[in-house]
């Protein structure tokens, strides 16, 4: 099991259309997977559809005594489970304003309530629902635009990842960056792109994600890329994405493994040659 979360201090960066695509193609391809959505906001909740749920089909519980994820009813969408956000979170947040109320997923989550991978979305700030996401999880992914704000965004993101990792969460991965709604005509999306990767290497994934019109209008249907057009870019390289995450995310033997090796190990595809994934998904998708 493995336990994945997806930050950035900058909102708009694609957080929420990642966790929520990464985690159908994994649920698509026969990884029992959980979405988390932590952030108060609840657009994850709401760009999958779904009302505002009762407090105990919602992730307030994972902060509720005694309680673990066997106990919490999820709500499934397509090929994944959903645990949507809370209207109560705001409220809740004044009350968990002690240290080790850091803890309190991690320790519900417990032996991971029989998922192979868990994803949480979180808000566009340090709050304590996204420290209790990043104490709970082995990987970070920092979804980043290549303009100047979403950048500065994803800095700040790295730095507060690494603090986490040393305080709070040894078993951490170094954080990986990815590059979101990129535009390759762009001549900034150009600059920014160089920066990150001269500054940060490979911990920059090797897939990206272009700009695709299927995944910005995916939030009115309720329905992830993969419903809406298996051809479209945004598919393709949600596909992608997932298929170079694989090697780490699908066991725990690979947990640990450098973002250098992953990034050598799963190269991005050429476009023109379908890979595992996209396979996968044509024959899930048209069963
Ligand atoms: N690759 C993309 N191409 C086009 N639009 C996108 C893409 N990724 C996200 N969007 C759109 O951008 C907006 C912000 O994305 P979202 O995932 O909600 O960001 P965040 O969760 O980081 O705030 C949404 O309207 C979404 O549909
Ligand atoms: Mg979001």
């Amino acid at each position: 099991m493995q336990i994945l979360s997806i930050c950035s201090h900058k909102g708009g960066t694609g957080k929420t259309t990642t966790a929520i695509n990464l985690s159908s193609a994994l649920g698509l391809t026969g990884h029992k997977t959980l979405v988390i959505d932590m952030d108060p906001q609840g657009f994850l909740t709401s760009m999958l559809g779904l009302p505002q749920p009762q407090k105990e089909g919602s992730c307030i519980m994972l902060f509720e005594q005694g309680i673990t994820l066997h106990d919490i009813k999820k709500t499934k969408v397509g090929s994944i489970d959903v645990l949507p956000s809370s209207s109560m979170m705001t409220s809740k947040m004044r009350h968990l304003n002690k240290a080790i109320d850091v803890f309190w997923v991690k320790e519900a989550i417990g032996d991971g309530g029989g998922y192979d991978n868990i994803v949480f979305d979180t808000a566009a700030a340090i709050t304590v629902f996204s420290l209790n996401a990043l104490v709970a999880s082995d990987h970070v992914l920092i979804p980043v635009t290549p303009e100047y704000q979403p950048v500065m965004g994803a800095e700040q993101t790295v730095e507060t990842v690494k603090v986490v990792g040393q305080k709070l969460n040894p078993k951490l991965g170094h954080p990986k960056l990815l590059l979101t709604q990129v535009d390759a005509r762009r001549r900034t999306h150009q600059r920014y792109r160089e920066y990150l990767r001269q500054k940060y290497g490979k911990q920059v994934l090797p897939v990206e994600i272009r700009t695709c019109s299927s995944l910005a209008n995916s939030y009115k249907g309720g329905a992830t890329v993969f419903d809406i057009d298996l051809n479209s870019r945004g598919a393709q390289d949600y596909a992608r994405l997932t298929d170079s995450l694989l090697p780490y995310l699908a066991q725990n033997k690979t947990a640990t493994m450098a973002p250098e090796a992953v990034a050598q190990s799963a190269p991005a595809p050429p476009p023109e040659e379908p890979d595992y994934i996209i396979k996968n998904l044509a024959r899930h998708t048209s069963s």
